[in-house]
């Protein structure tokens, strides 16, 4: 029997406790200790996971206890410096949730460093550990529905940058990690809404393309409505021979294509361990092993990429070129498209195509 690794999570929210309980159900794990900067959360930490120890932030808790895994569990802002200082302590694997940081370069700049300490890396994207969309991605890799053209994402209340991003990371899995080329978008933000640490849109639309011409695109936000009665998420997978339909987080899917050309509903059986328990035992399977597959926080990174991008696009009113890192704001314009054209003022006559 393999011995138990011990856990501490930082960040006790919706997030924190998703690893937390993981953590419990699971016998290769031990928690032991949390942190939170909310003295209440603490308190409610310890009643619900009795024996633990709380602390009042990650250096008190890393400095009193550390242990084998660390779980970064706080907004998106706050990430790098937890999981760096993580990295300081005599570390066996980390999990740090999506999005890996605030902007792509923090969370490459994470990525980076538990990589030059060769640290099995966990980031746990909900989607890519359940059946539903593991399966729809092995249909669409087999040719099921002919070639990947389109998918289209639909997503009420939720943003780019907190729940967009497990939709785009699942579009990155399912064009098998192909290059993005480019990212149009339009943010608007009306309610001057917050999020996780995060300013975010109101309602926003995501336009964006693969090398290869695969397009995505999302509607996020407030009042999104859902075509679909009764979902608050829908994607529509099209390809040049039939299409699939599923609803986010929900179990189940609608297949089309030349074998059910009306359709079928496929409810596959799930698994019976929830996703972060699942990228938990995953990460002390690379803890056991001695190697570490970076291919979660690879593809997070390029979700990360494509929701960054989305708000370049909409600040900037612009195109988005990939890569991103090369990315560079044009010169303000005053050209208005949509305003009659006087005649003077330059520009390019569009009819010499
Ligand atoms: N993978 C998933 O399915 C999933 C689900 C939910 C949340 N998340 C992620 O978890 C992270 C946290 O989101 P949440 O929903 O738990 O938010 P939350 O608001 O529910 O909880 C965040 C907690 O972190 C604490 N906190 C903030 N800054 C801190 C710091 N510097 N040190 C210690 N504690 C701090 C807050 O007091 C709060 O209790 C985000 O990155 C979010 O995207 C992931």
């Amino acid at each position: 029997m393999t011995s138990k690794l011990t856990a501490s999570v930082v960040g006790g929210g919706g997030g924190g406790k998703l690893s937390m309980n993981a953590l419990v159900q699971s016998q290769r794990f031990e928690l032991v200790a949390a942190a939170d900067i909310n003295a209440k959360v603490c308190r409610q930490l310890q009643e619900a996971y009795p024996g633990i120890r709380t602390f009042a932030g990650h250096r008190e808790l890393f400095e009193s206890r550390p242990t084998d895994v660390v779980c970064v569990s706080t907004w998106a802002p706050s990430h790098e410096e937890i999981a760096l200082a993580a990295l300081e302590l005599p570390l066996k694997g980390i999990l740090v949730e999506k999005p890996l940081g605030h902007t792509a370069e923090s969370g490459r700049r994470i990525l980076q460093a538990v990589r030059a300490r060769r640290l099995p890396l966990a980031v746990p994207h909900g989607l890519l550990a359940k059946k539903t969309p593991l399966e729809i991605i092995a249909r669409v890799q087999a040719g099921e529905i002919g070639q990947l053209k389109l998918v289209e994402i639909q997503c009420a209340r939720w943003d780019i940058i907190n729940a967009g991003i497990h939709w785009l990371h699942f579009f990155v899995n399912l064009t098998g990690g192909e290059d993005v080329d480019s990212v149009m978008a339009a943010c608007e933000s009306s309610t001057r809404t917050y999020r996780d640490g995060m300013q975010v849109e109101t309602t926003a639309v995501t336009y964006a393309q693969t090398r290869s011409g695969v397009r995505v695109v999302m509607n996020t936000g407030d009042d999104v409505r859902v075509n679909r009665e009764d979902k608050g998420t829908l994607f529509r997978i099209v390809g040049t021979a039939g299409l699939i339909e599923f609803w986010g987080w929900e179990n189940g899917y609608v297949l089309l294509n030349e074998q059910f050309p009306a359709g079928r509903l496929i409810e596959p059986e799930e698994f019976d361990v929830t996703g972060h328990r699942r990228h938990l035992e995953k990460l002390a399977a690379m803890i056991d092993s001695g190697e570490a597959d970076y291919s979660m926080p690879e593809t997070s990174l390029k979700a990360l990429e494509m929701c960054e991008a989305t708000y370049l696009s909409s600040r900037h009113r612009c195109k988005v070129d990939f890569p991103l890192a090369g990315f560079r704001p044009p010169a303000e314009s005053d050209w208005d498209p949509g305003r009659p054209y006087s005649g003077t003022g330059g520009g390019r006559d569009g009819r010499k195509l």
